[in-house]
């Protein structure tokens, strides 16, 4: 990939205008709830500090729909930050304007300015062009370190390279790209990848490109549903998108054409109601009474999918395997977390929930690569090339 690496560029002194995903998950007290996006972005804040940059970090935060919405301000994130980072973080007021040009203006080398949430502007979302040349004028060298929102072709991700004479990818997206590259590119085999979650819909076209790449495909959580009914599977009252049977055939018949070996469960854990401490009994998969819902998988199943990750080289997983936040569904999810922790193979996991899940296991450190991607996971390991990324390219 033809990219210039921040540690590629000239800093000292100059107004870096770096892109960072701060996203996070916020308390009810307000608080950040889980700092991993921000810890992810320290090498790269770090190193342009230490480099003498006039550091501006841009972010987005929820989604206010191009108005400002006190709820959305970054104000905790810079205190977080301010904390991780042991030195004062300012928040400006806004992300553009004379006010925040003249606050950039003042920094000195080795300091940091947080810009407010970007998408307080309709020009963010919208790509727009005068928007983005109001950003670039707080830069003299871009740096997009924010993988998780480089799926959107957004003002701070694609429009503002048009405007700087410099950009470059920050550590963790290059981080981020490398381990897609180890694991989906250019992989060791056996790949075994591990789909879970609710929806066949918006994990099609990874399953899609699963099917074409892998050699051992483990589909779990309610999207395992839909496959054993177009299977033939009585399901009971568990979720199934019908509508999308015929897609879920067509991606076993590419991958029994391929000679992927397709894992689905063989039992499940089934109750009537998905509440915690609700009556459960376990079932083949295929015999889920009417009344009944499927919400996790099976001890068998559990074995199964445990023996089919066995001698991977390279294991991807993203999605949880049943409904692992209410309690006692979690069991499939946390022996999957368990089996890719305890496999050499190189494992990247990617998604929130699943991120959540290993956290709930302890297993963090187990794993070789856990993503800040979410939707931008999913958009890379399909196959699509990520818009932000694509920018950087064509801005050397
Ligand atoms: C995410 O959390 O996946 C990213 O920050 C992107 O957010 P978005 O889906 O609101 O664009």
């Amino acid at each position: 990939m033809n990219i210039r690496s921040i540690d590629e560029m000239p800093l000292a002194g100059k107004r870096v205008f770096m892109r960072v995903d701060f996203n996070v998950p916020l308390s009810a007290d307000g608080k950040v709830a889980d700092d991993h996006r921000l810890q992810a972005a320290l090498p790269s804040i770090r190193y342009s500090l230490e480099q003498g940059a006039r550091l501006v970090l841009a972010s987005h935060m929820g989604r206010p729909r191009g108005k400002k919405v006190a709820e959305l301000s970054l104000a905790p994130a810079c205190q977080q930050l301010d904390k991780l980072l042991g030195q004062p973080v300012k928040l400006a007021p806004d992300c553009i304007g004379a006010e925040v040009e003249q606050l950039v203006s003042s920094l000195a080398g080795g300091e940091v300015l947080l810009l407010e949430n970007l998408r307080f502007h309709p020009g963010e979302e919208a790509n727009d062009p005068q928007f983005a040349r109001s950003l670039a004028r707080l830069a003299d060298v871009y740096v997009n370190d924010a993988f998780a929102v480089s799926h959107r072709a957004h003002a701070s991700t694609v429009g503002i390279t048009e405007f700087v004479s410099s950009c470059g990818a920050g550590f963790l997206l290059k981080k981020e790209l490398e381990y897609f590259e180890r694991t989906m590119e250019n992989p060791q085999r056996p790949v075994a990848a591990v789909l879970g979650g609710a929806k066949v819909s918006t994990k099609l076209p990874v399953l899609r490109r699963f099917a074409e790449r892998v050699d051992r495909l483990i589909i779990g959580g309610a999207l395992a549903n839909t496959f054993l009914k177009s299977q033939g599977a009585d399901l009971g009252d568990s979720r199934v998108e019908t509508q999308l049977l015929a897609e879920a055939e067509q991606v076993l018949h590419l991958a029994r054409q391929r000679g992927v070996q397709v894992y689905l469960p063989v039992d499940f854990v089934i109750a009537r109601e998905l509440t915690a401490g609700t009556a459960t009994r376990v079932v083949p998969a295929a015999q889920v009474p009417p009344g009944w819902s499927a919400f996790d998988v099976g001890p068998e199943s559990r074995k199964l999918f445990q023996e089919a990750l066995a001698g991977a080289r390279t294991i991807i997983w993203n999605g949880p395997l049943g409904a692992f936040e209410t309690a006692g569904f979690e069991g499939g999810t946390m022996a999957m977390a368990a089996s890719v922790a305890a496999s050499d193979a190189v494992s990247v996991v990617g998604g929130g929930d699943t991120d959540l899940a290993l956290h709930m296991a302890g297993l963090v450190q187990e794993v070789s690569y856990v993503s800040t991607g979410g939707g931008a996971f999913l958009e890379l390991f399909q196959g699509k090339v990520l818009p932000g990324v694509a920018a950087l390219e064509s801005c050397r």
